[in-house]
């Protein structure tokens, strides 16, 4: 078995490498192969439109690191991608990778039945976490993948995914207190146990 994350961060390393890094690692614990892609460090060119997928499933593009990335996800079980919330949406290099993903599905649907999850850091407590989550989650689903959720249905709710939250608490004078930030996301609990029951499920959902 196999898994990827793609982290559509614009800082590598950072707070959503950090989730996807400890799903990865409690996947790892089990045998399961995994790799980890930072966007960052690909060059992937923006979609040009030229429609050439909707004749074959082909990219006319073919010398960026999409095409070793969408092989990676073609031979992968798993595909779990992450995203800091820019302007309450997925970044703009997650984005640009979606886009080039169409060829994998316009003539034929190429990731059909993969297991697809979505994780989300946002600065602030609403910052957009929600919709950024749900964007990830529709491209699985137009893309006729199975999402795995956190929740254990024998076991109290937690969250509605893996979304996380920078904001700490408030500090200062009442009337204009200023935000004190956690330093990492390692300090979001919620996020850290939401992560490791996103695996559990993983691990869940490929034996099944
Ligand atoms: C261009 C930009 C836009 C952002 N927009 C939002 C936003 O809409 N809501 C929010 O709560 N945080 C926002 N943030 C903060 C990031 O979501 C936050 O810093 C996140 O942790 C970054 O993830 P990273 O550590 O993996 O880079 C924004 C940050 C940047 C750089």
């Amino acid at each position: 078995m196999r898994a990827i994350a793609i982290n559509g961060s614009h800082r590598k390393g950072k707070n959503t490498a950090i989730l996807l890094r400890t799903i990865l690692e409690e996947l790892s614990k089990k045998g399961v192969e995994t790799r980890l892609f930072e966007l960052v460090d690909l060059r992937i060119e923006y979609c040009r439109a030229c429609n050439r997928c909707l004749s074959e499933p082909k990219c006319s593009i073919e010398d960026d690191d999409m095409a070793m990335l969408a092989e990676e996800m073609l031979r992968s079980d798993v595909i779990i991608i992450g995203s800091p919330v820019y302007n309450a949406n997925v970044t703009s290099k997650l984005k640009t990778f979606i886009d080039r993903t169409r060829w994998m599905h316009m003539k034929r649907e190429l990731l059909q039945g993969k297991l697809g999850a979505s994780v989300t850091v946002a600065g602030l407590r609403n910052g957009g976490q929600e919709l950024a989550h749900a964007i990830i989650e529709r491209f699985f689903l137009s893309r006729g993948m199975k999402i795995v959720g956190v929740r254990d249905p024998e076991r109290g709710i937690y969250n509605m995914g893996v979304m996380a939250t920078l904001y700490d608490h408030l500090e200062g004078e009442a009337d204009l207190p200023s935000i004190k930030w956690k330093k990492t996301v390692s300090d979001d609990p919620l996020a850290m146990a939401t992560c490791r029951f996103l695996a559990s499920n993983i691990l869940k959902a490929l034996k099944e």
